[in-house]
């Protein structure tokens, strides 16, 4: 099956995402359906609740082929890293973000074994944020008020030009 990435405002983006027990073939096609899905919206990274599935799960590929992890765990991190964030929930807009700039993730792959992964730069920045969408966090909760809002009403713009797009694009049937 394709799936479809779920955007701001969609409710399964804030829920809370449960611990996979037994990495069965349904585990295997999610993460092997996810993939591409991924590669489609051009992501780098792609968290199972985007996709609407409540596990804790995602798949990303940073230049070296693709990769699932399961049950990740961030265990340890150090340093501080400014880095301009964005996300495929939330399309068109991104922020500039501090965190830490390294991390120390274990997790599972697919095969059930354990994975340990030190990472630095952009591949812990996209670890934490991943780690995000499976506790039903978002971007724009890293803002502070002001921000936070100012990147809502941008948002709720963008969504208005999209919808009065698509009903345009409806009867045209423009190149
Ligand atoms: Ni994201």
């Amino acid at each position: 099956m394709s799936y479809q990435i779920r955007v701001l405002g969609d409710p399964v983006l804030r829920q809370e995402a449960v611990s996979i027990e037994n990495i069965d073939g349904r585990i295997v096609q999610m993460a092997t359906d996810m993939v591409p899905a991924m590669y489609q919206a051009e992501g780098i990274g792609l968290a199972a609740p985007q996709v609407g599935i409540q596990k804790r799960l995602f798949v990303y590929d940073i230049g070296e082929g693709p990769q699932t992890l399961i049950n990740p765990e961030i265990i340890d991190s150090d340093g501080e890293w400014a880095f301009e964030e964005g996300c495929l929930s939330v399309p068109g807009m991104s922020f500039e973000i501090v965190r830490p700039k390294q991390v120390h993730l274990v997790g599972r792959d697919l095969e059930g074994n354990e994975i340990s992964i030190e990472a630095d730069e952009l591949l812990a920045r996209l670890f934490q944020h991943e780690l995000d969408h499976l506790e039903g966090v978002l971007l724009v909760d890293h803002l502070d008020r002001d921000q936070r809002k100012a990147a809502l009403s941008r948002w709720r713009e963008i969504q208005s030009l999209r919808d009065d797009g698509e009903a345009g694009a409806g009867g045209l049937s423009l190149p």
